[in-house]
């Protein structure tokens, strides 16, 4: 079981998806949910998005950038070699609903996280347009499978690169300055994820996110995932990913992902050293 049964890398190498075998997990894995992996006995556990599951070949797909030690790690890992244990499927399934047009917003490797719910909002009858974005076209990832999952897909990048020349927001004002939206679910990097919901805010339209707070255990025992959503303390894990976007305090989940900046720089420049295991 968790064998690697296919490596491929995206985004020049920065991004690596992995298909693995996890015939439990891919049975009962539902759009939204994510695992947490150890690579081996020494390893941290890392929380993952699924960003596709075959319950007939029992295999689950992660996509992952490369950020520090523990994803190097992964990154470096084989087609044929196991990972010690995967736990999952884990957190709240997307609550999907048909409420007419809903406006899919992905940054970076966001859009892996926003794959296998915007197919779900499509199979459930919505007329779903997707904007996608990153920072300049060779960082893009899932552009087809993207198109595939929607009606319409828009592309943008920071640089001007492909696509529209700017941020997913531009696009995001576009369609909401033309037709009536009954949601907006954003996944990405935590600023994209406010300025989305600051946005939708002054349209009145409902808005999903799918928030990335560092997790330990992922049973709600331990607290590492604690979030401010309205006035109440939450647990990212259990109660999430996915909250109202427009309750989430979003500078706290930024000062709190950045709370072992040091120590995670000092467990890469160690590895990348040693190259251990
Ligand atoms: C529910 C959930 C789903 C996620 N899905 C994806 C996904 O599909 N693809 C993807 O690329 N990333 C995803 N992430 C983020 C991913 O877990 C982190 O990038 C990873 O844990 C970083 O580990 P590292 O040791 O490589 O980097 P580190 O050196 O530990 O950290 C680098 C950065 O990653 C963040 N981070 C560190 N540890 C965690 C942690 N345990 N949980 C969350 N963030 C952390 C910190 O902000 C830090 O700045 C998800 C996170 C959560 C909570
Ligand atoms: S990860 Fe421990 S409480 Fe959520």
């Amino acid at each position: 079981m968790f064998e690697i049964l296919k490596r491929t890398e995206m985004a020049q190498g920065s991004v690596v998806l992995n298909e693995l075998s996890a015939p439990q997990i891919a049975a009962k894995a539902l759009p939204g949910q994510f695992v947490i992996l150890r690579a081996n006995e020494t390893g941290e556990r890392i929380p993952l998005t699924m960003a596709d599951t075959n319950p007939e070949r029992g295999t689950v797909t992660i996509i992952y950038q490369v950020v520090g030690k523990s994803t190097a790690l992964f990154a470096d890992m084989k087609v044929g070699e196991r990972f010690l244990d995967i736990i999952g499927p884990l957190g709240k399934p997307t609550k999907i609903e048909n409420v007419g047009t809903v406006v899919c917003v992905g940054g970076g490797t966001g859009v892996a996280v926003m794959h296998p719910i915007t197919k779900a909002l499509k199979q459930a009858g919505n007329h779903v347009i997707s904007i996608i974005g990153s920072r300049t076209k060779d960082l893009l990832i899932l552009e087809d499978k993207m198109k595939a999952a929607s009606h319409d897909l828009h592309v943008c990048t920071d640089d001007g690169s492909y696509g529209h020349h700017g941020f997913v927001t531009d696009k995001l004002k576009e369609m909401l300055d033309s037709m009536d939206v009954g949601l907006v679910v954003g996944i990405g990097p935590v600023p994209m994820m406010k300025f989305v919901c600051k946005m939708t805010e002054q349209y009145k339209v409902k808005t999903l996110v799918s928030l990335n707070s560092i997790m330990v255990d992922g049973t709600g025992m331990c607290g590492c995932c604690r979030v401010t959503v309205g006035d109440q303390t939450r647990f990212a894990c259990v109660d999430g990913p996915e909250f109202d976007g427009h309750q989430v305090d979003f500078n706290e989940l930024a000062t709190r992902l950045q709370a072992y900046t040091q120590f995670e720089k000092q467990a890469m420049d160690k590895y990348k050293c040693e190259c251990q295991r």
